[in-house]
């Protein structure tokens, strides 16, 4: 759009540097304190470690979720177009506060639970999956994004939503989740009903549920071979959900 100036000017042109405007588009960090790493004993006897993917890990990740969103079950294919989106955002800067936790056994990748913080006070689910199935990965990935929001970040709530039955009965059930009122709240990924956790109901009865689920809990005390048998993350050769 064009307006004539209402009074002379001495420059008529001003020249922008990107870097100048990149500051407008990307979101100031709140440095977030990191996930300090864990690992669980699954339910077949493996070891999951969970830690924080590393911003050159998205690339691989991005190329195996486009395979993965080509599924046609159970929603890894929203699902999966909606992680893509979300690592890119996360690769790209384009998204506030993000956290991107991996499940990994012996560096091979098996589960996702990524997030983002609105405010200090409210974390906001994204998506979680498991790319292996039957082991209840998925179960242990949102429980650890629940740790990590009420143990270590300190916030006050949790929210998320459901685009699977999967998804809504591990957690929506499984973790006996209210909502709030719907049309009034909309969660981000597509105006869907919050789904939430409070610090409160987390410290009542949402801790002790991934030992219910997995007979298990997290443990942060990580030996040096677990943590290195899980520095390279290596993408399963194909899809297996
Ligand atoms: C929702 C999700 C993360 C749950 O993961 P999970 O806890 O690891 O559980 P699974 O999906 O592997 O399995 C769910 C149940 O179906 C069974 N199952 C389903 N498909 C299976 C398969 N191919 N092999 C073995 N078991 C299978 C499991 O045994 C399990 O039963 P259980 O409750 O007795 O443990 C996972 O289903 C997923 O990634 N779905 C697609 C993406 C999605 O919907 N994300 C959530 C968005 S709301």
């Amino acid at each position: 759009m064009r307006l004539e100036p209402p009074e002379k000017v001495t420059r008529e042109q001003i020249t922008l540097d990107v870097r100048e405007i990149e500051p407008l588009l990307q979101a100031p960090p709140m440095d977030l304190k990191p996930w300090p790493g864990a690992m669980i004993t699954l339910k077949d006897g493996s070891t999951m470690y969970i830690r924080e993917a590393k911003l050159e890990e998205a690339p691989q990740m991005m190329d195996y979720v486009k395979k993965v969103m080509e599924t046609e079950h159970d929603f890894y294919d929203i699902v999966g177009a909606r992680v893509y989106a979300e690592l890119m955002g996360w690769y790209r800067k384009r998204l506030k506060d993000p956290y991107t936790l991996v499940g990994l056994i012996d560096g091979v990748w098996v589960g996702l639970g990524n997030g983002r913080l609105m405010s200090e006070d409210i974390n906001i689910s994204l998506h979680t999956m498991a790319l292996r199935r039957g082991l209840r990965v998925g179960a242990t990935m949102y429980y650890a994004k629940t740790y990590y929001a009420f143990e270590i970040l300190g916030n006050e709530e949790f929210w998320a939503t459901y685009e699977s039955y999967n998804g809504w009965w591990r957690w929506g059930v499984g973790m006996a989740q209210p909502s709030y009122p719907w049309p009034e709240y909309q969660h981000e990924l597509g105006g869907a009903r919050v789904y939430y956790i409070t610090k409160k109901y987390w410290d009542k009865v949402v801790k002790d549920y991934v030992r219910q689920m997995v007979g298990a809990d997290l443990v942060f005390d990580v030996p040096d071979e677990v943590i290195k048998a899980n520095e390279v993350m290596e993408v399963p050769e194909e899809v297996l959900v």
